[in-house]
Formats: C-alpha cells, structure tokens, sequence
C-alpha cells in the first residue's frame, strides 16, 4: 500500500466547500492537510509539507488564477491542480497558462481525485502512475492533408497488434475520420457516444466503446458528423487518454491536418509523435515547420519519428535533400505500393494483407521503435499544461 497524498487545498472566493470536501473524503488514499480561504495567509500555508496543492473554484474565477500563480512560484516543484464545478471554454487554457498541472471538473469520487492528483506527481517526479501501467500514447502528425498519416497510424497499430501488444487506436480527425473506413469497421459506436454517455470512463465503458478490428487491434472511432465533432472537448479527451493508457500496451492517435487545439493536447499529453512527410518540397517544408512547431512547444527531439511516406516517387529529391529541407534524416521510409490503396478498400491493413511488401516491412521498422517499451513507458509525461502554454503564447521553453 503506498503512502496517502497529502494535500494542500485553498478555496477561491466563490469555490463551494460541500463540493470539494465530498471530492476529498472517503478515501484512504487522500489525506487533507489543511484548507485556506481566499483571505488568509498563504505563504505561512503553503509552507507546510504536502505533496499536492489543489485550488478549488468556481469556473471562470480570477482569484484561482492567481491562487495557482503564487502556488506554483511558491514551491515550482509541487504540482498544482484545479478543482471546479465546470469548465468554461478558455478557463482551462488560462489555469495552464498560470501554471496549473490539471484541471478536475466536479463532481468527481475521490478515487477519480485521487488518480488525477497521482498523475500529477508522479509527471513531476517523471515517474509512471503508482499501481497502474501507462502506456506509450504515440500522436501521429502531419502537418499536410494526405501526406499518409491515417495509413500510418492504422499500419502501425496492427504491427503492434502482431507482436501481441493490446492496441487502441484512437480517431482523432474529428471532422473527416476515415479509420473506420481503412479498417472496414462499420461506426457502431463512436467518441460521440461515449462522450454522451459521460464520465466516469473507466474501462468497462470505453471497452462497450471500442469496435474490434480482426487484427485485435480496438478503435475508437471519430464522430460521425461535424456538429458532433464540435462537442468533443479537449478535458474528455485527457480523460479518455488516461484511461486508455491504463487498459492497453499502446494508444495510437490518428489526427487531422495541422496543430488544432486538440492535437496540441494530444501531443502534450503523448510519449512519443510520429511526423509523417511526403517526398514534395511542399510537404517537406511544412514537416519541417511541424518539427520546429514540436521544438516551441519543448518537445524532445528524441521521441520523434521522421516517417518519410512514398519514399521511392522519383521526383528529384534526393535522401540528402530531405535531411537538408527538414534538418534531419527520416527515421522510417515507407515506399509507394499500388497493394495500399486495395488493402485499405478491403479495410485489411498492408501489414497484415501483404507481409513481405517493402510498405509491411517498413512499418514492422516502425513498430521496432515503440514494441521496445510495450508497457509501462519509463519517459515521463509532459507536464499537460506547458506544452500548450508554450504554443499558445509563442514561448520558447
Ligand atoms: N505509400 C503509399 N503508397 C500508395 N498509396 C498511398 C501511400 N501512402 C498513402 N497512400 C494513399 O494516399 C491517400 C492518403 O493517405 P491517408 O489517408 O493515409 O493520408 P492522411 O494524411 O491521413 O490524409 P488526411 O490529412 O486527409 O487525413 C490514401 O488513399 C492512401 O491510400
Ligand atoms: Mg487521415
């Protein structure tokens, strides 16, 4: 049994106290240290020892932002976690931009509590979850439409599926998803739905979600129409990953274009992105401008995989022009093949349709690099909050 998390908890001015003493008490595993209101004294408060500080408010409030702000320069190495009733479009954004780890929307049970403050802590110490495996989440982005990135991250995942690995693969083209339709998955249940159905999303609900794929490979499949597309939030999505992590050996993401909101999240919270270009000089220079996007936002540089697709179109670009255009040498090239457009016809990916294509083998390369740390994932997790601060203020970390 580990330790109880001590915690710190200041009330905002309009934070309900009922509501966060409910979230708190019952159990074990979360030990209350001492509550301050707004008015008191907060540097003698924060003084005292405590894993967690948690900033309980109403939504929206400005004093949580500054609760947060002196929180964090007070002890910059003891996360802070905000607790509200609701989350307003923008409130997350700006308690992350006060330096907030996470956000917890109540009403929770303190089970849920008690996992999302171990979340923080453990992403401090760069530690994984007590008690639970986190899985590698591996974005897989591409700045350009149709540079390949829905064929690489369905590749990808049945490789994985091939070694044994459990697999999620996650939709996240949330308004033109065509996983299901690379795979041949009809969308008996999709992300709407389990949005709809609401939290808790604890494994039993996200199985009944996920539509199987013969490869063993589980997909969450992207809404089906763009107005449900626009409910997907950003803290549902944080949620679900988290989940996801603990009840698999690898969530894959699937994104649309660019750096949406939701990708920038997707990214923050991932172990690992897979930057997919295509062999065009404008291709080229749009990967290498995700690549730079990437390095504002602090990612490390060492849990980036190039993937150069359609790798052998004689165009006249040569090997070391790409290293020159993109300022590094693609990791994994994926040849053309005539087979990739039948076998996503036939919702059977190439490395399963045809194992000894150049295409399979490359993704069979791919999957090398992440089937090394199946489970539990030693790098620790980018804090949720900077990654997005970073790019939203066009700050260098
Ligand atoms: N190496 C390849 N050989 C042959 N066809 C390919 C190859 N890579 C991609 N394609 C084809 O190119 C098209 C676009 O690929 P894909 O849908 O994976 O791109 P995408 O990056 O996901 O596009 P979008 O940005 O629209 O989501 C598909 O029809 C796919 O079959
Ligand atoms: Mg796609």
């Amino acid at each position: 049994m580990t330790d109880a998390i001590r915690i710190l908890v200041t009330l905002a001015e309009h934070a309900d106290p009922r509501l966060v003493e409910q979230a708190l008490q019952g159990d074990p595993a979360l030990e209350v240290a001492g509550y301050a209101d707004y008015f008191d004294d907060w540097r003698e408060f924060l003084e005292q020892p405590a894993d967690v500080v948690i900033v309980a408010c109403s939504a929206g409030e400005d004093s949580a932002k500054q609760m947060v702000d002196r929180a964090v320069k007070h002890r910059p190495d003891r996360p802070v976690v905000v607790m509200s009733e609701s989350s307003p479009n923008g409130f997350l954004r700006e308690t992350f931009e006060a330096g907030a780890d996470d956000v917890i929307t109540l009403p929770q049970t303190p089970q849920e509590v008690a996992f999302t403050l171990q979340k923080g802590i453990a992403r401090r110490k760069g530690l994984a979850v007590p008690g639970r495996a986190t899985a590698p989440l591996i974005a897989v982005l591409g700045p350009k439409g149709g540079t390949g990135k829905t064929l690489i991250a369905s590749d990808l995942a049945v490789a994985l599926a091939q070694r044994d690995a459990n697999v999620v693969l996650v939709d996240l083209d949330l308004q033109f998803g065509d996983i299901g339709l690379a795979l041949g998955l009809s969308p008996e249940r999709t992300m709407y739905d389990l949005m709809k159905a609401g939290p808790p999303f604890d494994h039993e609900k996200l199985d009944r979600h996920l539509i199987r794929h013969s490869s063993g490979v589980k997909v969450l499949i992207a809404p089906t129409r763009p107005d449900q597309a626009s409910a997907v939030s950003i803290d549902f999505l944080r949620d679900v990953y988290a989940s996801l992590r603990t009840m698999s050996d690898a969530v894959i993401v699937d994104t649309p274009p660019g750096f949406t909101p939701e990708v920038i999240a997707t990214i923050d919270v991932s172990s690992s992105v897979c930057m997919v270009g295509m062999l065009d000089s404008l291709s080229l220079k749009n990967t290498k401008l995700g690549l730079e996007t990437l390095d504002l936002m602090g990612y490390d540089g060492e849990n980036i995989s190039l993937v150069l697709n359609r790798a052998d179109s004689r165009v006249g670009i040569t090997p070391d022009d790409v290293s020159t255009i993109v300022g590094r040498a693609p990791d994994v090239s994926v040849p053309s093949d005539r087979e990739i457009p039948r076998s996503i016809n036939e919702g059977t990916p190439i490395v399963a349709a045809k194992q000894s294509s150049g295409a399979a083998k490359a993704f069979r390369t791919l999957a090398d690099r992440y089937a090394k740390t199946p489970t539990p994932t030693p790098t620790p997790l980018p804090s949720g909050a900077s990654g997005v601060r970073a790019i939203i203020t066009g700050r260098r970390r």
